[in-house]
């Protein structure tokens, strides 16, 4: 049976890491893959994480399967972390699912289940993942205009046109804070007018948010999908816990709905859990277990909330380091737009050519599209690293 399958590539995003990791090069630098990395370029576990871990081991008795739904903390806690009060409607439901990328999946299921002729409007571009894992779940996709590559910009007009011809069987894909790849965000304008567009040509808002807190701060980063929330009869929102409690491999995640009437939340729910029953039936339980300790007490949720407001501070503090260097190299290139934008990722805007050049002449890795992790930029490389980019260009 096994003779019809090809060896696959490694993954876009997923295999930077590999050959990074496999590079003896001692000044190597890692831009790959989203992880966030302090100065040392460690991923330690948060402080908030490890007490509610000293937490959760002296509490927990037993390893038996959690409820299918998840941590009802956990559930409560992430909800009123994304939507505040707003969440406190009994046309919402929530399901634990295992991490971003199995929210999108059940999340994607469900259109597929809901509405066969669906199709999910992605922003050009997206998350590489984005595109593979909704194909494997059946759905047409396409794209609307988001990001001008050219002069590193919102193709804001050209993405409103498209979505304002969409109507009921379309789904809009958008990411809810720092934008991946790209940094660059909707204002508080347009996810107003995406939201009346919604509003009034009946397309579905599917919000995959996976960075709140990185982009200026827990509340601000949250106010297009509030905005939206507080209009649309109906919508879904995908969350993760990977990047904002740094519990990436512990794949703590959230699937949410909102739907017309309390009857169709019941429906929601019981499909979610269905899909999800096909698939892995309950969701692992430690994440979200801390993550619902954290957001439970008071005092841990503060330390939290300190070290995000750090991480986020520490990568915008990175964005100004790394335009400073490349114009102190006198490069001609105006860079200055990744000041301007938030999260993780930008793209440096360079070609094939000069990301391979990066990469076989100085072992400094990003994504092919040029996509950088800030995070991976440290007081220690960012003169390597502008000397290499200054060289190439
Ligand atoms: C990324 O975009 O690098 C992260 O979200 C990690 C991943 O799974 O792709």
């Amino acid at each position: 049976m096994f003779e019809s399958l090809d060896i696959l590539p490694p993954d876009p995003l997923l295999g930077i890491a590999a050959a990074c990791k496999a590079d003896p090069n001692p000044k190597k630098v890692d831009l790959g893959v989203g992880v966030y990395k302090t100065e040392a370029g460690d991923t330690p576990i948060l402080k908030s994480v490890q007490q509610a871990i000293t937490q959760l081991t002296a509490e927990e008795k037993s390893k038996v399967y959690i409820a299918p739904q998840g941590n009802a903390d956990f559930i409560s806690g992430m909800q009123n972390l994304i939507l505040g009060d707003l969440a406190n409607t009994d046309r919402f439901v929530s399901i634990q699912a295992p991490g971003g990328t199995g929210s999108l999946r059940i999340g994607s299921e469900m259109i597929a289940k809901a509405n066969p002729n669906a199709t999910v409007w992605a922003s050009d571009p997206t998350w590489a993942n984005h595109v593979p894992l909704m194909k494997s779940a059946g759905l047409n996709l396409k794209n609307y205009p988001y990001y001008d590559t050219a002069n590193n910009a919102l193709k804001a007009d050209e993405m409103l046109s498209t979505i304002s011809k969409l109507g009921k069987d379309d789904i809009v894909l958008l990411h809810g804070c720092c934008h991946n790849p790209s940094g660059e965000d909707l204002t508080p304008e347009l996810w107003s007018a995406v939201a009346d567009l919604a509003v009034e040509r009946g397309f579905t808002p599917f919000v995959d948010i996976a960075y709140q807190g990185f982009g200026k701060d827990l509340e601000t980063d949250v106010a297009g999908v509030r905005e939206i929330f507080a209009k649309v009869p109906e919508m879904m929102i995908a969350s993760s816990c990977s990047k904002n409690f740094g519990l990436y491999r512990e794949r703590t995640g959230m699937i949410s709905f909102l739907s017309e009437n309390a009857e169709k939340k019941e429906a929601c729910r019981t499909n979610a859990l269905s899909i999800a029953r096909g698939i892995y039936s309950m969701p692992p339980s430690y994440g979200a277990a801390l993550v619902g300790l954290i957001l439970k007490d008071e005092n841990l949720t503060k330390i939290w909330q300190e070290e995000l407001a750090e991480m986020c501070s520490r990568m915008n503090t990175l964005r100004t380091l790394l335009i400073g260097k490349l114009q102190e190299r006198g490069v001609e290139k105006d860079f200055s737009f990744i000041e301007r934008q938030n999260g993780m990722f930008s793209f440096l805007g360079i070609n094939k050519d000069q990301i391979d050049r990066l990469r076989s002449e100085y072992a400094i890795y990003m994504a092919g599209s040029s996509r950088i992790n800030i995070a991976g930029i440290s007081n220690n490389n960012v003169d390597y690293l502008a000397d290499a980019i200054a060289a190439v260009l």
